[in-house]
């Protein structure tokens, strides 16, 4: 068989800056060349079992979000498959999970599991993501995160503090602090901490002199250069506090779970940055984005909220300081195609043929001959043999549904049978799954299970 001889290319992006990509995020991210973005600073529902609406008449009106998950309605098999394969430690996780714990956060978990799959496979080697959580889940999703990131990659939990009015009915103390859990994808990290530094806590500066109130050596003299080091502020400790959007302030746009742009603009200078791109794939009102905007850096959005593309041109045409040409903001609802060797982060397929340049418009009778003279007449879903070509389809490995490109990296043979079995919902591996546990259903004796096994990949 031919190898593939192609060169690995380096991770170019394959989306615009200041898209606004409009949908659930799976296909969206799974579009992504892989390796491209610098930091994800992201904020996904908490799983708090309940609907989020904007308050009226806001900015956001009639704005709303479902936060609640069911094993049997929104856990898909093929995400199984996926994690089964290539992620196996985070499907033992989830289903110690869910025989132990429950099924809602089982399913939540997986659902955003195979997202952040994606969003680690996305990152440079050198990026970092953020993740918002709250009590509900976070002892799960820091799990989950361990199995996906690495343990020894957690770098922090920043603990976001803020007040509010409590409920005394509660008997318990008031919770007031979300976590966001940092993980960095590699050894190596960016982490710009003068630009973060804020002052020790009496907050005036010092010519030399005078007396410590706060900070290192509290109470002594200081000389000119401990003043001068002591002007530059500290590094901020991992909890912060008194970062909060006035309830009649500018900012606030009436979005049910809207973030301050100060704590997010704290992320971006401390993990990114100038002219860098910044990811959330969750970005509600378009905190990020302005955030972004506002550091000069390049920004992707995506929400399910059909109006996260007019606040975000609202929210920065209200910022006097940006200067942003309103035009080149996109509302994009067609994943973007992989033009790089089109990895996912489940490689379902390892290509033992010569893959047509990227980009390139390869007729469909061509690429059916090309995977012929790779795997023979055979059907990757049930491995038969056949004698001639002609009982073979060209399918797609992964669905179009999700993402799948038309690429020859994501193109399979099937057998009529497979075909319409996958019917652009399951992956290849969602169909051999599929024949394994029903092979009379499908008209496939009981040595199914054996040819399935003898599959050569
Ligand atoms: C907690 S809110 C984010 C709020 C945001 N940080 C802000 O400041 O406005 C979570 C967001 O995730 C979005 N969302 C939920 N499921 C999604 C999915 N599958 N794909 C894309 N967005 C989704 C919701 O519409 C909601 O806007």
């Amino acid at each position: 068989m031919p190898s593939t001889t192609n060169p690995p290319k380096a991770a170019e992006p394959n989306f615009q800056n200041r898209t606004l990509y409009h949908g659930d995020n799976l296909p969206f991210l799974r579009g992504m060349n892989t390796g491209t973005v610098h930091l994800i600073a992201t904020d996904p529902p908490f799983n708090k079992n309940k609907d989020f609406h904007a308050t009226p008449d806001s900015l956001s009106a009639g704005a709303k979000f479902e936060d609640r998950w069911r094993w049997d309605k929104d856990v898909q098999p093929d995400w199984l498959d996926q994690l089964h394969d290539d992620w196996p430690k985070t499907l033992s996780l989830i289903n110690a999970v869910r025989e132990s714990v429950g099924e809602d956060i089982a399913a939540y978990m997986c659902w955003l599991g195979v997202r952040l799959m994606e969003m680690h496979r996305v990152l440079r080697d050198d990026g970092s993501l953020y993740l918002h959580i709250d009590h509900t889940a976070h002892a799960y999703v820091k799990a989950l995160m361990d199995t996906i990131f690495g343990r020894e990659n957690f770098r922090n939990e920043i603990v976001w503090c803020y007040t509010g009015p409590g409920s005394p009915k509660m008997r318990q103390f008031n919770r007031k602090h979300d976590s966001l859990l940092w993980y960095s994808k590699g050894a190596k990290w960016t982490f710009n901490m003068d630009a973060v530094r804020v002052p020790y806590k009496d907050g005036k500066p010092h010519t030399g002199g005078f007396k410590h109130v706060s900070g290192p050596k509290v109470g002594k003299n200081m000389d000119a250069e401990t003043a001068a080091s002591y002007n530059k502020g500290k590094v901020p400790e991992d909890w912060w506090e008194g970062i909060a959007i006035a309830s009649r302030g500018k900012q606030n746009t009436g979005y049910p779970t809207q973030k301050p742009l100060e704590l997010y603009e704290r992320i971006i200078k401390a993990s990114s940055n100038r002219r860098e791109f910044v990811l959330d794939p969750f970005c509600g009102c378009a905190t990020t984005p302005v955030a972004a905007e506002r550091q000069e850096r390049l920004w992707v959005g995506m929400d399910l909220w059909d109006g996260a593309h007019e606040i975000v041109l609202n929210r920065c045409r209200a910022e006097r300081t940006l200067h942003v040409d309103l035009s080149e903001i996109k509302r994009v609802e067609t994943p973007p195609r992989q033009t790089d060797d089109a990895k996912t982060a489940a490689p379902i397929l390892v290509l033992k043929l010569q893959v047509p340049e990227p980009g390139k418009k390869v007729p469909n009778a061509e690429m059916k001959r090309l995977l012929v003279q790779s795997y023979g007449n055979m059907c990757y879903g049930c491995g038969r043999e056949f004698d001639a070509p002609d009982y073979l389809d060209l399918g797609h490995n992964t669905p179009r549904s999700q993402g799948g490109l038309n690429h020859i990296s994501n193109r399979i043979l099937v057998c009529g049978p497979c075909n319409r079995l996958m019917s652009d919902t399951l992956t290849v591996k969602g169909v051999r799954r599929e024949l394994r546990n029903n092979p009379h259903t499908h008209g496939f004796g009981p040595d199914a299970q054996s040819v399935l096994r003898r599959l050569p990949f």
